[in-house]
């Protein structure tokens, strides 16, 4: 833990070295009260069920004690993404923690270059959505080395050395695959016939991406009715599930991957599939009807394209992960320890539901 690396200093040039670092850092945002309203609101309909109890009123003192939490985002790729960093920002900002804020642009070069200076600046913890999965290991190190706990969200780390980051918070991505997968066998459970799917990936060498492409084919595997004919990346993006909804349309304006027509998208998260929604549009392609689609977020706008029967199927992944990642950089503070892994549940939203009864997802 950093207070023991701490009492070999003097306290005194702690708090002088974190000072300067707080005034030279321009490129980081320090939370601002401004955002806490908004996602105030966002964080009442968040549904985070891995939360533990909370024991702030013994501890109240602590929480104003000048914790400062170093934080490395990865970029704002999604709504879901934005939510994610609205939450964190909001959380901290409750708690009355510093939040050192770094986006890094979709770029592991900028997240580990983030990770040296929160380790310079002596942070009391660490947090960072990593990208993609490997290449954490010597960062990671000397953060270790400088005493720093590292808490991983959202997407996690491959190493082979547990003791490099002190805990994950986030999503099962593979039973996030598994419940899309799920779906569409209780879907065709009828039909005897070929169902041909295209899918599209979120960023290669995620664990995200990697989760959802497992969970998926895991349960299809044995199933020969289900054929997954193509599969590509889109990272994420609303602009690449446009682009890829092009690329496999006919000129006839009937989906085909090489003249095989495609039943079912399976899309890894909700901006490419507005992307694909996009192209429907424009073409008079009925999304829900012409083709299946099952997409994984549940960010509201994919909720609204569920209630109009654009999308047949909402696998919900969570952004809302900031109160808890506040509870335990307390905890950790307050030197008690906190779960290796926390996972957060989730839920599916299905043509069969009745969407009016689903709360306004904020974001
Ligand atoms: O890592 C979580 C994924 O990243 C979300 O599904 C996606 O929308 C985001 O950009």
């Amino acid at each position: 833990m950093k207070h023991s690396a701490r009492t070999q200093r003097s306290l005194f040039l702690a708090a002088a070295v974190r000072f300067t670092a707080l005034a030279l850092v321009t490129a980081f945002v320090l939370t601002a009260a401004g955002c806490s309203k908004k996602s105030a609101a966002a964080n009442t309909n968040g549904t985070l069920s891995a939360s533990s109890a909370t024991d702030s009123n013994t501890e109240e003192q602590t929480y104003t004690r000048n914790i400062i939490i170093g934080f490395s985002q990865i970029g704002a790729e999604s709504a879901w993404r934005t939510c994610n960093t609205l939450s964190m920002k909001t959380a901290a900002a409750e708690a009355g923690i510093q939040l050192l804020f770094s986006n890094a642009e979709q770029k592991q070069e900028n997240q580990i270059k983030a990770i040296r200076s929160f380790i310079v600046y002596q942070v009391d913890v660490i947090v960072f959505v990593p990208i993609v999965q490997d290449g954490w290991d010597n960062v990671l190190q000397e953060a270790k080395e400088a005493h720093i706990p590292v808490i991983v969200i959202d997407r996690k780390i491959r190493t082979s050395d547990e003791s490099l980051y002190t805990a994950y918070i986030g999503a099962d991505h593979v039973e996030e695959g598994r419940k899309a997968a799920r779906f569409l066998q209780e879907k065709y459970k009828d039909t005897n016939k070929t169902l041909n799917i295209m899918e599209i990936r979120g960023t290669d060498g995620s664990s995200v991406s990697e989760g959802r492409y497992q969970g998926f084919r895991e349960i299809l595997k044995d199933d020969d009715r289900f054929n997954i004919i193509y599969s590509e990346t889109g990272d994420f993006l609303r602009s690449m599930g446009k682009e890829l909804a092009e690329r496999i349309l006919s000129v006839d304006g009937t989906l085909s991957v090489n003249g095989t027509p495609v039943d079912i998208i399976y899309s890894h998260n909700d901006s490419m599939t507005l992307g694909f929604l996009d192209v429907f549009e424009e073409y008079g392609i009925e999304g829900g009807k012409d083709v299946t689609i099952v997409s994984v977020d549940a960010e509201q706008a994919i909720i609204d394209a569920l209630a109009e029967g654009k999308v047949n199927c909402v696998v919900e992944c969570n952004p809302k992960t900031g109160p808890l990642v506040m509870e335990f950089v307390h905890r950790l503070t307050n030197n008690r320890p906190i779960p290796k892994i926390t996972r957060i549940e989730e839920t599916v939203f299905t043509e069969n539901d009745d969407i009016s009864k689903i709360e306004p997802r904020g974001y």
